[in-house]
C-alpha cells in the first residue's frame, strides 16, 4: 500500500519570511506563516511548539557551514562545499521489517500525510559543540503510525543513501557505508523525535541532510542521521555506525549526559557555535535540557555509564 499523494513539493511555493515571523511571534501572538520545509503548516495561526526553546537560534549561515556529514568530507566546512552534488529529487524511502504496510514510499507521498511544524531545538554534538536550530519537520511517530508498527517491533533502524558518485567520501573507508543509526521504539515515538525537512522555513540545505533527516535533541548529534532512504522496524537492537566504529566511545543510547565523560574529553560543558572565540563555555544540561520529556524512558537504567 502507498500513501496517496495529494500534494507534491511542486505545489509548495511560498517561502516564509522567518525573521519577520520571529518578530511577530515575539510581538502580539504567536503567528505561523505559509508553508515550510516541503508541506503546508497545519494552521496559519499555529502556536509555537511547547517543545521549542526560546534561546536565540544560530544563523542559517552558521548552521549550514559548520557540519558533520562524512559522506561529503571529514572537515567541518567540507559538507557545505561538496553536498551540492547530491540529487535529492526524486527521493524514495523504503520502509520494511515489522510493519503492516512495507514499501517504497515517495517522499512527496509521505509529506502529504504529515504535519510539518517548526521546532527550535538545542543540538549538542558529542564533540562538545552546540547550536540552536529552528528545524521544520514532522514527528516521526506520525509516519510510524501510518505504516502500522507491529507489536513485535522494538527498535527502528535508519540508513543514509549510498551513492558514491555524488557522496564522494563513500569511496573511502572512513566509516562502513551506509551510515546507520537506530532508536528504541519508544524513543522513536517520543513527540520530541522529528524528521526534519527544512530549516528557517526553507528546504533543508543538502549539507544538513536533505531531503529528510532525523533529529533527536536529547541525544548526541551523531544519532541524528541524515539523508534517510531506509527505515526498518526490528526486534533486535540495530547496528549503528559510530558504535560499530568504536563501541567504547559511542554507545547505542548516547543520551546527552554532562556527568559521563567521553573517554577522551569531558562532556560537562559545551561551546556554542557563533559565540566567538572568547565566548565562555556553557554547562551541558542532562538530556540536553529535555529531561522532563524523556527521563522516564530510562527509569531503572544505569545513567553513570557511557551506554
Ligand atoms: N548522518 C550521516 N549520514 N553522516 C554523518 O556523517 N554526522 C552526524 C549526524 N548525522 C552524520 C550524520 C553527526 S556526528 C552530527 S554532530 C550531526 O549529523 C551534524 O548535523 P549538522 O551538520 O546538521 O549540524
Amino acid at each position: 500500500m502507498r500513501f496517496k499523494p495529494d500534494l507534491t513539493w511542486a505545489d509548495v511555493t511560498p517561502k516564509a519570511d522567518f525573521l519577520n515571523r520571529r518578530q511577530l511571534m515575539k510581538g502580539a501572538a504567536a503567528m505561523g506563516i505559509g508553508s515550510i520545509g516541503g508541506a503546508t503548516m497545519a494552521s496559519a495561526n499555529a502556536p509555537a511548539s511547547i517543545y521549542s526553546t526560546d534561546e536565540e537560534p544560530n544563523t542559517l549561515e552558521e548552521i549550514s557551514s559548520y557540519n558533520n556529514f562524512y559522506e561529503f568530507g571529514t572537515g567541518k566546512d567540507e559538507p557545505a562545499e561538496h553536498a551540492y552534488r547530491l540529487t535529492t529529487s526524486p527521493w524514495t524511502v523504503e520502509i520494511d521489517g515489522l510493519v503492516d504496510n512495507p514499501g517504497m514510499y515517495d517522499l512527496n507521498d509521505i509529506l502529504s500525510q504529515v504535519t510539518i511544524e517548526e521546532r527550535i531545538y538545542r543540538f549538542r554534538c558529542v564533540e562538545a559543540w552546540s547550536m540552536v536550530v529552528p528545524w521544520n519537520g514532522f514527528e516521526l511517530r506520525q509516519l510510524l503510525e501510518r505504516v502500522g508498527v507491529q507489536s513485535s517491533a522494538k527498535y527502528v533502524a535508519f540508513e543514509t543513501l549510498v551513492r558514491p558518485d555524488e557522496m564522494l567520501w563513500q569511496n573511502y573507508d572512513i566509516l562502513e557505508w551506509p551510515y546507520r543509526e537506530g532508536l528504541r521504539l519508544d524513543e522513536a515515538m517520543n513527540p520530541l523525535t522529528i524528521m526534519a525537512t527544512g530549516l528557517y522555513g526553507e528546504e533543508l540545505p543538502k549539507q544538513n541532510g536533505a531531503p529528510m533527516r532525523l533529529v533527536v535533541p536529547w541525544k548526541y548529534g551523531f544519532k541524528s542521521i541524515k539523508s534517510i532512504v531506509k527505515i526498518s522496524l526490528t526486534e533486535e537492537e540495530p547496528e549503528t555506525s559510530w558504535n560499530m566504529q568504536n563501541a567504547r566511545e559511542y554507545g547505542f543510547y548516547s543520551n546527552v549526559n554532562p556527568e559521563v565523560s567521553h573517554p577522551r574529553w569531558s562532556q560537562a560543558s559545551e561551546r556554542r557555535i557563533g559565540g566567538g572565540f572568547f565566548a565562555t563555555r556553557q554547562p551541558t544540561q542532562m538530556f540536553n535540557g529535555y529531561e522532563q520529556y524523556v527521563a522516564s524512558m530510562y527509569d531503572g537504567m544505569d545513567l553513570s555509564e557511557n551506554f
